[in-house]
């Protein structure tokens, strides 16, 4: 974008940063991080939008999933490992409903920044400023921990090369192959719905069997031994993306060095806001977050500065409006995508909708609540004859108890026992594997759909 420069979001108006005290610091955080290398690629991130491109046809569905926060205190190989794992698991579930490949993009490795919705939090009459994420200030509510600390980047950067480090070892090394990752049951011991799932796993186990059988092994065949894994967040701490923003000297175009995909969240998309202006001069696919606010005319606007050149797989729209509140928003939307004849990949994002405080004062998140917004997100598709093409959950593969329901299904009086997440509550790994066996369902109606339609 030749009229761009990675510094121009500066003089437009940002909200949700924080207000750093020392400038000096800030500044020589920001020059050390500009002297680093770049966590991905330009090649990556354009083969992660040709993949997109593909999920806003129909020919491909994208599973994006991860932590609402990544922490620095809970950062680990195994949380990694088994967020990792689940991911797949879904994935496969979801291949087999969909009869298309699953693109797999993580809320990893840079899930660092938080927007709030109040810049202060009381607790027992002691009202503090808000925590922002690990990569801002910290959790402990104390004054001290709540001041911004612009040395905190350079820990989230190292974090985020760890991270990315065992994923791409993990998604090389043979630890995606088909045959190590298909436990499928995962505790799904009883009942009507656990013998569902169960059938739809043993499907699966046949078609790999059988595959096996007829020599279709996975030494024989690389591509079940690897697997592509991209990594998304939210962009919203500028400075760190402005000092990890390069010039890729393939294409001549700036990329946002932080991750493969990088989103805006639903309070940052101001037309004319900062957040807006960096993501708009970056190559990288982009997500924008959709919400009861947004506007036909904001997105027509937001759709013309984000994809000018209306490039295949260069947005997603990320709708989270909230079960029952779907089909009040997400037709006007629809529609003015239709209007602008804008290439768009539409995606569900059934969790920032849902959240409620429990009667035991924790904030949860109903799953049948995650599972109607996931339905009614399908059903308008199919009213209006458009694509669904993704989902994008807040999940870890950890045995948590942060959303309530499932088949092993979590109490509101449960949740105080394994409530783990720094900011929202996520989907543990039986109730992330539970809502892809729905989802999958909803997949094969799709499927079945498309080819009635080719008929
Ligand atoms: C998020 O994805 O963590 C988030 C804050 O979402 P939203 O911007 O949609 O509220
Ligand atoms: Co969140």
């Amino acid at each position: 974008m030749a009229d761009w420069q990675k510094s121009d979001w500066r003089a437009k108006p940002r909200i949700q940063m924080p207000e750093y005290t020392d400038d000096a610091e800030l500044k020589a955080v920001e020059a050390k991080l500009a002297s680093y290398p770049p966590l991905v690629f330009a090649g990556e991130a354009r083969r992660l939008k040709a993949q997109l491109g593909a999920a806003s046809r129909g020919e491909a569905f994208l599973l994006q999933g991860g932590d609402c926060a990544e922490s620095f205190e809970q950062f680990s190989a195994d949380g990694i490992r088994d967020t990792f794992k689940v991911m797949l698991q879904m994935a496969m579930v979801l291949t087999y409903g969909a009869k298309v490949p699953v693109v797999k993009v993580g809320r990893m490795a840079g899930q660092f920044a938080k927007p709030r919705s109040a810049p202060t939090e009381t607790l027992d009459g002691v009202e503090l400023p808000s925590y922002r994420g690990d990569i801002i200030n910290e959790l402990d509510f104390t004054p001290e921990s709540r001041i911004p600390n612009p040395n905190k980047m350079l820990q989230a950067y190292t974090q985020a090369a760890a991270t990315l480090n065992l994923l791409r070892a993990f998604s090389t090394g043979g630890y995606a192959d088909v045959h190590q990752v298909h436990s499928w049951t995962l505790g799904f011991t009883e009942g009507e719905k656990a013998t569902k799932y169960r059938d739809m796993a043993n499907r699966i186990s046949d078609t790999l069997d059988f595959m096996k059988a007829a020599g279709v092994t996975s030494d024989r065949l690389h591509s079940l031994q690897t697997v592509d894994f991209y990594t998304s967040h939210e962009s919203l701490l500028l400075e760190y993306e402005e000092a990890l923003t390069r010039l890729d000297s393939t294409s001549g175009k700036w990329l946002a060095g932080s991750g493969h995909m990088i989103w805006i969240g639903d309070r940052t998309r101001q037309p004319d806001g900062a957040h807006v202006e960096f993501a708009r001069g970056v190559q990288n696919p982009i997500g924008l977050k959709c919400g009861p606010t947004t506007t036909a005319d904001d997105l027509k606007v937001l759709m013309e500065k984000l994809n000018p050149e209306n490039e295949a797989g260069r947005l997603t729209l990320i709708a989270r409006f909230g079960a029952g509140s779907v089909g009040d928003h997400l037709p006007r939307l629809v529609k003015a995508v239709q209007e602008e004849g804008a290439n768009v990949l539409w995606t569900c994002d059934p969790m920032h909708g849902n959240t409620i405080k429990s009667a035991t004062g924790y904030k949860t998140r109903p799953f049948d609540s995650v599972l109607c917004e996931v339905r009614e997100f399908f059903g308008v598709h199919k009213a209006e004859g458009t694509i669904p093409g993704g989902v994008h959950f807040e999940m870890t593969g950890q045995d948590v108890t942060e959303c309530t329901g499932g088949v092993r299904a979590v109490t509101e009086e449960d949740l105080s026992a394994r409530y783990h997440t720094a900011c929202d509550p996520r989907l543990n790994a039986s109730q992330s594997l539970e809502l892809a066996f729905l989802v999958a369902e909803e997949l094969s109606d799709r499927d079945q759909a498309k080819a009635a339609a080719a008929v």
